[in-house]
């Protein structure tokens, strides 16, 4: 084992062992270590803990490196349940007490949006739990690939440090009914290598088309919906546009709160069921559009008063267009709650629609939609001080072009109407077995597809 004194430019190099002590984990999951001034990247540890590792990946200004073992452990330590841990690419934290996962996510976040959104920390809020940490997913995906050592074909998910398919027959933070919908893959698998299947299972009561989003935690919902439905209260707002709004999911459930709503998504399929969604749920007071959301969100707006109106924006990981964000700038409405599973780019949003005080940022509250990996949701209350553009003739009437021949009929659609760039961590892309909500939520849908890659 080598000492580890401080050398520039880095000395160090790939297969090398060496002692770190752990001062924080970084968002990704990774722990930060330091030889030097020399940052090396480890997973699977806990800030304080002691550890030997190997740098695997020796760059400029950082490294890389892999766990060997734990000389002093963190308090908050524990055996991962999951045998795969560690090899299988979609849990980075099973090895921390739940508790201690909570802090370590609030501090990222709080963190990031510090750096890079100069967010007050003390506005993000303790990280609200899951009831279900183990068992929660309602998605997954699942690949094949021909192991050519093994001579056989491994099932499972990419791993996170080779891209390699760990070959496996559970997944821990899977509902069981998707456990049993893999075993079902195993034991018919396809006849020829390099599958890829989304397994899902149906939320009740509501129409999701198979391609189409839907939120992948179904323990955590009712609370995701109970915060943005606080925080629109405390609003007073008195309409609501649901910008990326999938089958509606927001917008139906908060449509009793406000005389008129609005619904725009990019997912034609999506906006269709949405519409099936509210009929069905008796959400009759409003309207979705198909479309994106950059190009609909201007004439949206003025259908509604813009000092008695709250907008949700729930975008993709990749976060909003500049121009939808000029555009929440221009018009000012009351308030913007601004849902994310993606801190990063909700933290650069953040920052566009708070300049010169715009909006100003009432609160942050991430919400654990994703117990023992690396991925948080969040939710950002922001409200406008200064009034609106208010629109006063016909400020509450239904929103123009909901329909055929409305006025936002004419309104080009740029994109393509798929869902590849939804908010998924599952990677996913691929095809997903087709189910309308039924009676029960752990009702499985069709048979998965599979598809050859
Ligand atoms: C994170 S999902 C949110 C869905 C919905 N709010 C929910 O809770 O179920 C993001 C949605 O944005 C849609 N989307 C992506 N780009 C878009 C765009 N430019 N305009 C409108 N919708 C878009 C995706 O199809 C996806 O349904």
């Amino acid at each position: 084992m080598q000492s580890s004194t401080p050398t520039a430019p880095p000395a160090w190099k790939a297969g090398e062992r060496h002692l770190l002590t752990i001062t924080d984990v970084a968002f990704g999951g990774d722990g930060v270590g330091r030889l030097g001034e020399f940052v090396v990247f480890v997973p699977f540890v806990d800030t304080g803990e002691e550890v030997e590792v190997e740098l695997t990946e020796v760059k400029k200004s950082y490294g890389r490196a892999r766990l060997v073992r734990v000389l002093r452990a963190s308090a908050q330590r524990v055996e991962p349940p999951c045998r795969y841990f560690g090899g299988c690419g979609g849990c980075q934290y099973q090895h921390l007490a739940y508790e201690r996962q909570l802090e370590v996510k609030r501090k990222q976040v709080a963190d990031l949006f510090e750096r890079i959104g100069g967010i007050d920390p003390s506005l993000v809020a303790p990280v609200t739990p899951c009831p279900q940490p183990y068992g929660y997913r309602n998605r997954i995906m699942i690949r094949s690939q021909w192991n050519k050592p093994e001579q056989k074909l491994n099932i499972g998910f990419v791993r996170g440090d080779c891209g390699l398919v760990e070959d496996l027959d559970e997944c821990q933070i899977a509902e069981p009914a998707l456990n049993e919908q893999i075993r079902h893959v195993r034991a018919h698998p396809p006849p020829k290598g390099g599958i890829k299947v989304v397994l899902r299972i149906a939320p009740e009561g509501w129409e999701v088309p198979r391609d189409s989003f839907f939120q992948n935690n179904f323990f955590l919902l009712p609370k995701l919906v109970e915060i943005v439905r606080g925080r629109l209260l405390d609003s007073g707002a008195r309409y609501l546009v649901d910008v990326y709004c999938g089958v509606g999911f927001f917008a139906i459930e908060l449509a009793t709160l406000v005389e008129r709503y609005a619904g725009v998504e990019l997912d034609a399929m999506a906006i269709k069921a949405a519409r099936l969604n509210a009929t069905n749920r008796g959400a009759a007071n409003g309207e979705f559009l198909s479309g994106t959301a950059e190009a609909l969100l201007p004439e949206m707006l003025k259908a509604f008063s813009a000092p008695a109106t709250s907008v949700i924006i729930d975008p993709p990981r990749k976060g909003c267009a500049p121009s939808l964000i000029e555009t929440l700038r221009t018009v000012r409405p009351a308030q913007v709650i601004y849902v994310s599973c993606h801190p990063a780019t909700m933290a650069r949003d953040l920052n566009a629609l708070t300049a010169e005080d715009v909006f100003k940022l009432a609160q942050v509250i991430p919400l654990d939609m994703f117990p023992q990996t690396q991925h948080v949701e969040c939710i950002a209350d922001l409200r406008c001080g200064n009034g609106g553009l208010d629109v006063p003739s016909g400020a509450s009437e239904p929103c123009p072009g909901s329909g055929a021949g409305g006025v936002l009929a004419s309104v080009p659609l740029a994109g393509r109407l798929d869902n590849r760039d939804g908010c998924r961590d599952d990677g996913s892309g691929g095809p997903l077995p087709h189910y309308s909500g039924g009676e029960a939520r752990m009702r499985l849908g069709s048979p998965p597809t599979a598809e050859q890659t």
